[in-house]
């Protein structure tokens, strides 16, 4: 990918694994942590779109407790480990190869920005629990338009304040139909499937596919 001025990457699932929340609490939880923690992430997502569908905004980490309470229910968690859970859910820890692979591209000179459905006080929390603050340029979070991805709304907010093309953006996301709502606006999408997974019949393909971060640094070149 040529004349790249900004990578742009998804938070939830991308850089940060939510999964790690329930899985802190396996032993407490038992054998169904996994099930639960991707029934919470989905109900979680379903809200989102919901919500934006139903012009019914409620900030990302309301929508994280009220899809928790669904899910406990669901998977029949006791009460007593709400709390804990959330808690978690702020600090949750990167994959692997991320810290290492941020620092590099930070020497590259490009912008670096996370844009996400998190709340500006999530991110921030986020990238602070895991000392990877210093690292990114900005923190774009939806709630600055009250509406979620894939809203083209959404992938405009970096390209506003950068004032570049979208195609000069590299935006990253693990998260299949963000791939495909970055793609729709305009980006280099590139989807980041670290669990072989299969990709959506959104009308629109990746512009490249990756195992993890590590493969993106041959790909990418700002000139
Ligand atoms: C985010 C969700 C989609 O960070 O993962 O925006």
């Amino acid at each position: 990918m040529k004349n790249i001025k900004a990578i742009i990457f998804d938070a939830y699932g991308t850089l940060f694994d939510v999964n790690s929340a329930a899985e802190k609490c396996k032993e407490k939880i038992g054998n169904k942590w996994e099930g639960f923690a991707n029934y919470w992430r989905t109900t979680q997502l379903e809200y989102t779109w919901l919500r934006s569908l139903m012009k019914r905004h409620k900030d990302f980490w309301q929508v994280t407790e009220d899809s928790l309470g669904k899910s406990m229910k669901a998977f029949e968690i006791d009460s007593s480990m709400r709390n804990e859970l959330l808690d978690l859910y702020k600090t949750l820890s990167p994959f692997e190869e991320v810290p290492e692979v941020l620092r590099s591209l930070k020497e590259k000179k490009l912008k670096l920005a996370i844009l996400s459905n998190g709340t500006p006080a999530l991110l921030n929390q986020l990238v602070k629990s895991n000392k990877l603050d210093n690292l990114f340029d900005d923190l774009f979070s939806v709630e600055e338009i009250q509406i979620y991805k894939p809203d083209s709304k959404v992938y405009e907010l970096p390209i506003k304040k950068y004032q570049i093309q979208k195609n000069e953006v590299a935006f990253l996301s693990a998260n299949t139909w963000d791939v495909s709502g970055g793609g729709n606006y305009g980006y280099n999408s590139i989807w980041v499937n670290r669990n072989n997974n299969i990709f959506d019949n959104l009308d629109f393909q990746p512009k490249l596919e990756i195992k993890n971060l590590l493969d993106l640094l041959p790909n990418i070149s700002s000139n």
